[in-house]
């Protein structure tokens, strides 16, 4: 996500604000910008790619010495990185500069709203409707200006303001997006993570959601959503550097996993309307265009493909197109049935993984439609895609995924709706079930996650496998294809993922005493069938863990441990079974203390052959 730095004392505003920002690039960001304040102008500078590029820029262009100012990192949600995308985003008036973290989810409609009034635009971001609101409502109180403009934006932001009409002022804004003061001695700080102000101070303000603050050099003054005036605790942090980035939690895997219902949310509420339209903005491809398309191919690798064995039964069984979800490593060497009859679905965390984009090319080349998923905004997948849905997961940087590969599913669950809906191909109670079954997901991820301690005591029980199994059926088996990489990719233990029906017909032969054996028994309408394969290999001898909802049957004695989770609609139930097994990795990998985050052998981004 996105880095906010501010400061406002008697040093140097430009170095103190680079070296905050240098201090938030573990967060992953693709271009940055600062604002300086000095003699009633604003001086905004700002750059695509690295801080060091940023710095170069600053000092070339700024001669300054002003003492307040404010700095931004971004990770691209709305609009490529670009120089003019970067912030901080200033005014149609140049009278005010804003740095911003998260969605302004109506901004599309406030942007023609200010276009309509004449108010041009220099970016494609959501961020800039800010700073000309502002300019728009501005009377000289920058409290009331503030409060007016918040009743307008509706999404999850935090916001740090300066006007040039206020020189000893900085105004920060905390919605459901963190934001922190650093109380310094006759200087102030503000920051979205605490890592850009250790090196100044430990004392922080934390700002709480719908809060907002006036920072002097001398004094900050915090306003609950009402404006009125409000005291804070002080709180002295205790922690260093590193265990700051991973904000607080061990490892960056463990934090990713905890930010999935977040992540989530923001993945889908700016794409849900009043009436539950799914809102798929600059998509292009329409009814006729869907109802030509004879075949489906997802193409990904890893666990981006996972999530394509999810979406090839749920797109099946939704849009009735038949889909074959295929490696990219495989496809490209393949000489695929593909013509302007076929749509590639290409699912990329990165948007480099050069299989994939090999694979891409490769359907293009003979007539197909691409339509991609990628979180990293411009990136090469993205680019040369007809169609784009981005997941908004923020940047991932353990290098086994967790929230992207979640974030995909829900993307994945919004197109087959799309799809199914505009091509009459699903009733309108099923469509509405489905979409409450989507918007229920965060809070039951949120249940699940209570589950860790459960899970941990389990985890220590398998930590010196040689060996597991994870097996299921329909969704299960694609879920089952998950966990296992999930755990091998970070613990080192021979994994393997298969489809419960498979087990007889080779597999089961491996099955001795204690062999550890993970069954999804989540597709209800199958349970059955799956503990029936529950009871082939413990009748061999294996050591059996079920993962089941709390709508199935009490399997008593027929497994030797299980987990229960929430249930929900059939079709979006991989999103809830994909998160014990998840935690089921991370803590087998932590009590045999790997290096989790970075496993050996392998790279966040795969972009070789
Ligand atoms: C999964 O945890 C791995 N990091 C790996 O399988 C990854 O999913 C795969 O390399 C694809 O990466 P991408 O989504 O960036 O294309």
């Amino acid at each position: 996500m996105c880095g906010i730095v501010g400061y406002i004392g008697s040093q140097d505003v430009a170095p103190v604000l680079l070296n905050g920002l240098e201090k938030l690039e573990y967060r992953g960001y693709d271009s940055a910008g600062i604002s300086a304040l000095e003699n009633g102008e604003i001086t905004t500078i700002k750059s695509k790619g690295k801080i060091s590029d940023l710095r170069k820029k600053v000092k070339f262009e700024y001669e300054g010495h002003a003492e307040i100012g404010i700095g931004h990192t971004r990770w691209a949600t709305h609009g490529k990185p670009s120089d003019v995308n970067s912030h901080p985003h200033m005014s149609y008036d140049g009278k005010f500069s804003v740095v911003h973290n998260g969605i302004i989810e109506n901004f599309v409609t406030l942007k023609q709203d200010l276009k309509n009034e004449g108010i041009s635009f220099a970016s494609d971001t959501d961020t800039e409707v800010v700073a000309h609101l502002l300019a728009k409502y501005y009377n000289g109180d920058m409290k009331q200006t503030i409060l007016k403009v918040l009743s307008k934006i509706e999404g999850a932001y935090s916001l740090g303001i300066l006007c040039a009409d206020k020189p000893e002022e900085i105004w920060a804004v905390r919605n459901a997006s963190p934001l922190i003061i650093g109380l310094g001695a006759d200087e102030n700080f503000l920051a979205s993570d605490i890592t850009a102000v250790l090196k100044y101070t430990k004392n922080i303000y934390q700002l709480n959601d719908g809060e907002f603050a006036c920072l002097k050099k001398n004094s900050v003054q915090v306003f609950n959503p009402a404006g009125e005036p409000i005291e804070k605790e002080v709180v002295a942090i205790t922690w260093n550097v590193e265990a700051a980035e991973k904000g607080g939690y061990e490892h960056f895997m463990l934090k990713e996993i905890m930010e999935e219902p977040e992540a989530i949310r923001k993945t889908v509420s700016p794409r849900l309307g009043e009436n539950n339209e799914i809102i798929l903005d600059d998509f292009t491809l329409t009814k006729e265009k869907l109802e030509s398309f004879k075949k489906i191919y997802i193409l990904a690798c890893g666990s981006a493909w996972h999530v394509g064995m999810v979406g090839k039964y749920v797109i099946e069984e939704l849009t009735r197109i038949p889909v074959e979800c295929d490696l990219a490593s495989e496809f490209r060497y393949r000489n695929p049935v593909v013509d302007e009859n076929t749509l590639a679905i290409v699912i990329s965390q990165s948007g480099e993984t050069a299989d994939t984009l090999a694979a891409l090319r490769e359907a293009k080349s003979r007539g197909a439609r691409v339509l991609s998923i990628v979180n990293v905004v411009g990136s090469t997948i993205a680019n040369e895609s007809d169609d784009v849905i981005y997941t908004w997961a923020g940047p991932e940087i353990a290098v086994a995924t967790t929230k992207a590969y979640s974030t995909q599913l829900t993307i994945i669950y919004l197109f087959a709706l799309y799809a199914a809906k505009l091509m009459d191909k699903i009733a309108p109670e099923e469509y509405d079930a489905i979409i409450a079954a989507i918007q229920k997901l965060p809070e039951q991820i949120e249940q699940i996650l209570q589950m860790k301690d459960e899970i941990k005591a389990l985890a220590s029980r398998y930590a010196f496998l040689e060996h597991a199994y994870f097996i299921g059926r329909n969704l299960d088996y694609a879920v089952a294809l998950e966990a296992s990489l999930k755990l091998k990719e970070i613990s080192y233990i021979h994994s393997e993922a298969y489809a419960a029906g498979e087990l007889k017909h080779g597999t089961i032969s491996l099955i001795e005493d204690d062999t550890f054996v993970c069954a999804l028994c989540c597709c209800e309408r199958l349970y059955d069938k799956t503990m029936n394969s529950i009871k082939e290999v413990a009748a061999r001898g294996a050591e059996t863990l079920a993962v089941l909802t709390d709508n199935s049957p009490n399997p008593g004695e027929e497994c030797d441990f299980k987990l229960v989770i929430p249930s929900t609609h059939e079709l979006v139930m991989p999103s809830l079974e994909v998160i014990p097994m998840q935690l089921l990795g991370y803590y087998i990998a932590l009590a045999r203390r790997c290096d989790i985050d970075k496993p050996r052998n392998l790279a966040k981004s795969v972009t070789v052959e």
